[in-house]
């Protein structure tokens, strides 16, 4: 099962099942976008769309993409307003949206299905209005080498999806290569719990002029 035919098949349950990098990373979002105003919005592999409900509540238009119509199935269940607008598109090929549409571009426990990060960090500067935001938050690298990844059961069998490890100096560095500072960078820890491996890394970086 390629990674498109596994989250078609994890659609169904996504939202359901146990998953506690998922409920962290909804928290992570709210905490720190809801320090930011933002008026459009590109979401990148929106899923069910746990986060763009959240948005879509502080954006004037949101246009989401996602190459599973399994799970924009789902959002497009839980969320019905003429501000979105869903692209069912695989993001390591050009957006379908024009240079400069948004101020706002977030991606959220996507990036470790990518390999080239620099192809998407070039798009985002592209989308993005000069001074504009990318915010990422994705599994932390640390619990990657621990060997925590995307998985699911379904009928008994434990499906994991094919991943990539992203070391934080990579972000940074192809964030810069790309015309990006980084404004903040967190590490979000289960329970607040600093004893433990941190589960999400999280990153605002803001598109220099
Ligand atoms: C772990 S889910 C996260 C969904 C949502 N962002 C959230 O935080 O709940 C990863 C999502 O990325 C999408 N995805 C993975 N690789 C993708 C790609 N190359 N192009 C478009 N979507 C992709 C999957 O279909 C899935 O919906």
């Amino acid at each position: 099962m390629n990674n498109q035919e596994a989250y078609n098949s994890w659609a169904a349950i996504y939202d359901d099942n146990h998953n506690k990098t998922r409920d962290l990373d909804a928290l992570v979002t709210q905490k720190v976008l809801g320090q930011y105003t933002f008026e459009n919005v590109l979401e990148l592999g929106c899923g069910t769309g746990k986060n763009t409900v959240w948005l879509a509540k502080h954006a004037k238009e949101i246009w989401a993409m996602d190459f599973s119509s399994e799970m924009l199935g789902k959002l497009k269940e839980k969320l019905d307003t003429n501000k979105l607008n869903l692209y069912e598109v695989d993001i390591q090929r050009i957006w379908p949206i024009a240079s400069q549409q948004v101020d706002l571009a977030t991606t959220n426990l996507v990036l470790e299905h990518i390999q080239d990060l620099t192809f998407i960090f070039k798009e985002a500067a592209r989308v993005l209005k000069s001074g504009g935001t990318f915010f990422v938050s994705e599994l932390h690298p640390i619990k990657q080498y621990l060997g925590s990844k995307a998985r699911f059961e379904t009928g008994g069998d434990l499906q994991t999806l094919d991943c990539y490890i992203h070391h934080i100096s990579e972000y940074l560095e192809v964030a810069k290569r790309t015309g990006f500072e980084c404004v903040d960078l967190q590490e979000w820890f289960d329970d607040n719990n600093r004893t433990l491996p941190p589960r999400i890394v999280s990153f605002v970086f803001t598109k220099k002029d």
